[in-house]
């Protein structure tokens, strides 16, 4: 196998917004390079929709105090507080910011940057839906990626495409690069580095149902993993309640916002029951168990297991559920949903304007992942002691912004706050710090795992087992969850990993070898399972996505903290963390 070798201060791993914001800043001071597995604008942010949250107060009053507090209570109040902060006050900069560099959003009549509903923004602390998203119809991840793109070309940053990440470099607790394979050629890449940053997205293709891409393998996280490093608060996945039914394509939550309900059998919009202040617009969390319990008490459309997302504008208008209770019109929603109206016709082979569309919880963010400080830089124990010249942004790291649970456009706040602020820290890192040596070989992990899967010639088949893992896990580890059910699931993804190694690819050569790379992912996607399953029986309390049947109620006296999971010689061990507590002592949540 030939082996290349590369020299740049830092390196990004991933080209989504967190990657590519981080290295926008990172480059103007150090030599920077960002690897993706993708092309850089099939990252997975391009598919982000409706909409990213500023208290621009551009169509109503709104105050960033209030979006911090919303962000700690969506999150059930495991928020770190102080990073909730960061978040709502620099998210107004950060927008301009993208405004100033050419992002077309939608605009009020008189020039200002629209706003709309989302849900769990609030004004006054809960008092009703506030309009704090800015979007560009439902194309705004499209848009952000677009410009980001073009900014990082304009400043020089030096792009690798297409090069999967397999390794990173880590002796003696110091960063020294990452091994990379060229997608192209089969060939490997040896990055040495005084510091890397983890931009590689979620792992949501751990779960059957999805909305993620099928890149979404965690492999960042399950890099960092095997190093010996901790993954934090696994236990909380997101699923978001309007997935097309069975597909899982997102229909975004700016429907709602726009006014669309959530309608059972018995035609009732039943979020009225649930959530009777903010109803169809209440935290995911809370909406994605009030679709499971319709469905659980035979309420799911013709006793099956789905409801309605009615966008008709003849239901807004019936509901008067539009801001301000203004009627819509089909051209409205045509020019401000385009795409997901679209999905619907092409998916479906329906008209949302005139039927109601089927949908599902769909899994869609992981608000755990690899632990970071508020620079982003990685921290390795519950003590934040910094991992030096590691850091991560985005959904593969756990800042902990989004705490139990995430509100929707948070992601994309997240991405070009905290990107933002570890490619800053990066680059004045890696001012100061010297090249630590490479060690001797430093590829020989990977070389190692791709002789041992291309020359496997077991029985055991990719595809199979990763159906299997989906199923497992959207059986076990999904919206509810209870103690037999998670064991019942780390067994399979036992078995399921022992099966692993005794793999067989078809393909044995070296150029554009999809097989060996969809070999690789399927070992991160089996990693990524077992810290979620194991964080997940291991909280024995309900908190945000995190639902337990046997542990119904949330438990602040033992469980206000954060998990810290590693893994080692096969055995997973815990720590804790406390939550920051700024601003707000913990309440109950009512939407
Ligand atoms: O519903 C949506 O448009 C998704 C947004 C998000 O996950 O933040």
């Amino acid at each position: 196998m030939k082996v290349h070798r590369h020299q740049f201060d830092a390196v990004v791993v991933g080209a989504g917004g967190a990657g590519l914001m981080a290295a926008l800043y990172a480059s103007k001071q150090v030599k920077t390079a960002v690897l993706s597995k993708l092309y850089p604008t099939r990252s997975h942010t391009g598919t982000a929709q409706g909409g990213i949250a500023a208290p621009l107060g551009n169509m109503e009053e709104d105050r960033p105090e209030w979006y911090a507090y919303d962000t700690v209570k969506g999150g059930d109040w495991l928020v770190d507080q102080d990073a909730a902060e960061i978040l709502a006050y620099e998210s107004i900069e950060a927008i301009i910011e993208l405004e100033h560099m050419g992002l077309p959003f939608d605009r009020t009549p008189d020039g200002k940057i629209a706003q709309r509903r989302f849900g769990g923004h609030t004004r006054n602390f809960g008092e009703a839906p506030v309009m704090r998203a800015c979007h560009s119809a439902d194309r705004t991840g499209h848009m952000i990626l677009q410009t980001l793109y073009q900014q990082c070309i304009k400043h020089n940053v030096n792009f690798f495409d297409e090069f999967f990440v397999t390794d990173l470099i880590l002796e003696d607790g110091v960063v020294r690069g990452v091994v990379a394979i060229e997608i192209a050629t089969g060939d490997i890449h040896v990055f040495h580095s005084k510091a890397v940053l983890f931009a590689t997205g979620g792992a949501g293709r751990i779960f059957k149902v999805t909305s993620n891409a099928h890149s979404l393998t965690g492999d960042g996280m399950a890099i960092v993993w095997r190093r010996g490093l901790p993954l934090e608060d696994m236990e909380f996945f997101q699923f978001h309640p309007t997935g097309i039914y069975k597909l899982g394509i997102l229909l975004s939550e700016a429907a709602r916002g726009e006014g669309a309900v959530l309608i059972n059998d018995k035609g009732e919009r039943f979020m009225e029951r649930y959530a009777p202040t903010l109803k169809d617009l209440a935290s995911r969390d809370v909406i994605s168990r009030a679709i499971y319990m319709e469905i659980r008490e035979g309420r799911g459309i013709g006793g099956k297991d789905y409801v309605y997302l009615d966008m008709r504008p003849e239901t807004i208008n019936r509901f008067k559920s539009a801001p301000g209770g203004r009627e819509v019109t089909p051209e409205y929603l045509e020019q401000k949903l385009p795409d997901i109206i679209e999905f619907v016709r092409v998916y479906l082979g329906i008209d949302p304007m005139r039927e109601p569309v089927p949908i599902q919880p769909t899994a869609h963010y992981a608000m755990g992942g690899i632990p970071t400080d508020v620079d982003g830089r990685v921290i390795r124990d519950e003590r934040n002691t910094p991992v030096p010249g590691l850091y991560a942004a985005g959904e593969v790291a756990c800042v902990s912004v989004h705490g139990a649970n995430r509100l929707g456009t948070n992601s994309l706040v997240d991405l070009v706050v905290f990107g933002r602020r570890a490619g800053r820290h990066m680059a004045e890192y890696c001012k100061q710090a010297d090249f630590a040596p490479l060690p001797p070989e430093p590829e020989a992990f990977t070389v190692e795992m791709v002789e041992r899967i291309r020359n496997g010639t077991g029985e055991e088949r990719v595809p199979i087992i990763r159906n299997e893992l989906q199923e497992t896990m959207q059986t076990y580890v999904s919206v509810f969850r209870e103690a037999s059910g998670l064991e019942t699931a780390i067994e399979e993804i036992r078995e399921l990993q022992e099966r692993y190694r005794h793999i067989r690819i078809d393909d044995k050569g070296e150029r554009f070898n999809t097989d060996l790379l969809e070999a690789i992912e399927l070992g991160f996607l089996l990693d990524v399972a077992e810290a979620t399953a194991f964080s997940a029986l291991n909280r024995t309390e309900s908190r945000g996505a995190h639902y337990r049947e046997d542990y119904p109620k949330r438990d602040d006296e033992n469980w206000l903290k954060h998990t810290l999971i590693w893994r080692q010689d096969g055995r997973v061990t815990f720590a804790y963390k406390p939550v920051v507590i700024t601003k707000w002592p913990p309440k109950e949540r009512k939407y």
